[in-house]
């Protein structure tokens, strides 16, 4: 692996001169938090699980119980998850950067925990549960946790699902426009912890580049993203954020 030190300071050298930077996070943030990725070749999800089971309507058309214990071992896991020194230093860089836009595609809450504000959850969230034909929001109770089923919806008893974008939506409209207008308006974008596969959030990079923005990417591996970046920091995102959070406030001391 390179030493990326070089690179680091260069990358904290345009973020100390963008006025607008707009950070996208996937699973890889949370990866040293403990939550599983989706790819990992041994411990990704859909390495392990039927995507198209478990993450689809038509998945939960088919078997609403399966995935409903599902969604629940998940937000298990992700109740006992931490936020990590990643986390940490993307909430400090937003108090640092005039204008900094924080987009994720992680159904997690572990960027909240660790102070960033209004975050924009591409892909919806795990701890918010609706109906899936009325879209009603629907509080969890604990017995629903531990049942076989899917609870009914209050307003018209069809099947409540968990908030997140399965396989085949579209994204929340709302997100998606915030997402698109940070990063055309972005003189910097962060990329980190994501294999820049899944569309529409893959594009974001690509719109960002095209209006001029310098891509910086953070990432264990190369993916599609990587290859098309102005700087590419190889490493693990709990590490190299806080190196990159330290480093610009050093270029702006
Ligand atoms: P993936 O699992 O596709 O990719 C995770 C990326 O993080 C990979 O490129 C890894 O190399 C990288 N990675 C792993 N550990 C890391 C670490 N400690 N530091 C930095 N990078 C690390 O996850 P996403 O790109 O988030 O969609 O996946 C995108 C979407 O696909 C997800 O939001 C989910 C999934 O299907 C929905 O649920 C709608």
């Amino acid at each position: 692996m390179e030493e990326i030190e070089p690179l680091i300071a260069q990358a904290a050298q345009s973020l100390c001169e963008a006025s607008a930077v707009v950070c996208l996070t996937g699973a890889g943030v949370s990866a040293e938090s403990g939550v599983p990725t989706f790819r990992d070749a041994q411990s990704g999800l859909w390495s392990r699980f039927d995507a198209a089971e478990l993450a689809s309507p038509e998945g939960f058309e088919r078997d609403p119980g399966l995935v409903w214990r599902w969604y629940m071992w998940r937000l298990q896991q992700l109740e006992a998850a931490s936020p990590n020194p990643g986390h940490i230093a993307l909430a400090e860089l937003a108090r640092t950067i005039e204008k900094f836009d924080l987009v994720t595609q992680n159904v997690d809450d572990l960027h909240e925990q660790a102070g960033s504000v209004g975050v924009v959850h591409l892909h919806g969230s795990l701890f918010r549960f609706r109906c899936r034909l009325c879209a009603h929001p629907h509080r969890l109770r604990e017995a629903e946790r531990r049942a076989a089923n899917p609870p009914a919806c209050a307003a018209c008893g069809e099947l409540v699902r968990p908030d997140v974008v399965w396989f085949g939506e579209g994204l929340p409209l709302d997100a998606l426009r915030a997402a698109s207008e940070a990063a055309h308006g972005s003189d910097v974008m962060l990329v980190a912890g994501t294999s820049g596969l899944v569309y529409p959030a893959a594009q974001l990079p690509l719109i960002a580049r095209q209006a001029g923005a310098t891509i910086i990417d953070i990432n264990v591996e190369r993916s599609p993203i990587s290859d098309r970046a102005n700087l590419f920091l190889q490493g693990k995102s709990g590490e190299v954020l806080p190196r990159l959070a330290k480093a610009l406030q050093d270029a702006k001391a």
